[in-house]
C-alpha cells in the first residue's frame, strides 16, 4: 500500500470531494458503466457525455478517437471533475495514456482496462483469459499486451462487432441474440479460457446470456462493476468520497440529440435520463 495522503493534502482533498465524475463514452452504452458507479457510489454527482455525433468509437483509428477523447475531457474539466472515467472501451484502448497526461495533476484519470487487468493479477487460478470487444480494442493488442506484463496473463482475443448493433437494436435474450452470441463464443480464438473479460460497454447487458453458454467454467469479468470498485477505492484513500447527495442533480450530455439516444437511455442505463445537446465544435 502506498503512504496515504496527509496533513495539508487530506484538507485539499477534502474541499473537492463535492466536485462531479466525469464519465464519457463514444455513445449511450457507457450507461452502462455510469449505472455501475451510481449503484456503488450513490452520493457522487455524474457528469456523463456521450459522444454520439462521432459514433460508433469500435471502427474508428487511433489518431479520431484521440482528437475526439480529448475535446471531450476539456468538457469534463470545465465541470471541475475530481476524477475522469473513461468508460468506452475502444476510447480506453486508445486513449487512456494521452488523456491521462492530458489531464495532469487536474484530475485522477481511469480507463476500464487497467482495472480488470489489476483485478485479474489476484486471482492466480486463472491463466488464460479471453476477451471479446471491437476491432479497435481487439486490434490495438492493449489487453494482451497490459495482460502478460502487469498480471503474467495470456490473452484470447476476438473482436464481435455484431454484438452493439444487435444490443442497441433490443435484440437481447432471444433466440437471435442467442445464435450471435453463441456463433462467436464458439470461435476457435476463444478456446480453453478460464475467464472472459466484457470489453465493451454494451456487454453487460448480455451477461446473462454469456454465463449461461459457458456454465460454471469460465468466469465472465463485467469491467463496469470492477472499474466501479476501483473508483470507490481510490476515491475512499484520498478523502474524495462525497459525503452527502448533492442538490445539483446529474448531467447527461451528447454531441448529437435524437429521440433514439433518448430512448435508449432506459436500456443502458435502468431508467430514462434527460439528454442535452453539447455540440462539440460549432
Ligand atoms: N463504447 C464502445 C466500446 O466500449 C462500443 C460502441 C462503439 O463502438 O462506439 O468499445
Amino acid at each position: 500500500m502506498p503512504e496515504g495522503p496527509t496533513g495539508l493534502s487530506v484538507f485539499f482533498m477534502a474541499t473537492r470531494a463535492h466536485l462531479p465524475i466525469g464519465i464519457f463514452d463514444s455513445g449511450i452504452g457507457g450507461l452502462t458503466v455510469a449505472a455501475a458507479v451510481k449503484t456503488l457510489l450513490p452520493m457522487e454527482r455524474i457528469v456523463y457525455f456521450g459522444d454520439t455525433a462521432h459514433l460508433p468509437y469500435g471502427d474508428k483509428s487511433t489518431a479520431a478517437i484521440q482528437a475526439y477523447a480529448i475535446k471531450i475531457t476539456e468538457v469534463l474539466l470545465s465541470h471541475q471533475c475530481k476524477a475522469i472515467l473513461i468508460a468506452c472501451n475502444s476510447a480506453s484502448a486508445a486513449a487512456y495514456e494521452l488523456v491521462t497526461a492530458y489531464v495532469a495533476s487536474k484530475a485522477k484519470v481511469f480507463d476500464v482496462i487497467n482495472p480488470v487487468v489489476d483485478y485479474l493479477r489476484e486471482r492466480g487460478e486463472l491463466h488464460t483469459v479471453g476477451l471479446i470487444g471491437t476491432r479497435q480494442t481487439v486490434n490495438s493488442g492493449v489487453y494482451e499486451h497490459l495482460l502478460r506484463q502487469k498480471a503474467g496473463k495470456t490473452c484470447k482475443a476476438l473482436a464481435t462487432p455484431l454484438l452493439v448493433p444487435m444490443i442497441e437494436e433490443g435484440w437481447i435474450h432471444n433466440r437471435i441474440s442467442t445464435q450471435i452470441i453463441d456463433n462467436y463464443l464458439a470461435d476457435p480464438a476463444l478456446k480453453a479460457i478460464d475467464a472472459l473479460v466484457l470489453g465493451c460497454t454494451h456487454y453487460p447487458l448480455i451477461a446473462k446470456e454469456i454465463e449461461a453458454y459457458y456454465g460454471e467454467g469460465v468466469e465472465v469479468i463485467d469491467s463496469a462493476r470492477v472499474v466501479a470498485h476501483s473508483l470507490k477505492a481510490y476515491l475512499e484513500y484520498n478523502y474524495l468520497l462525497n459525503p452527502q447527495a448533492q442538490a445539483e442533480k446529474d448531467l447527461f450530455l451528447v454531441s448529437d440529440l435524437t429521440s433514439n439516444f433518448q430512448a435508449v437511455t432506459k436500456l443502458f442505463f435502468g431508467e430514462e435520463v434527460p439528454l442535452q445537446a453539447y455540440p462539440l465544435w460549432e
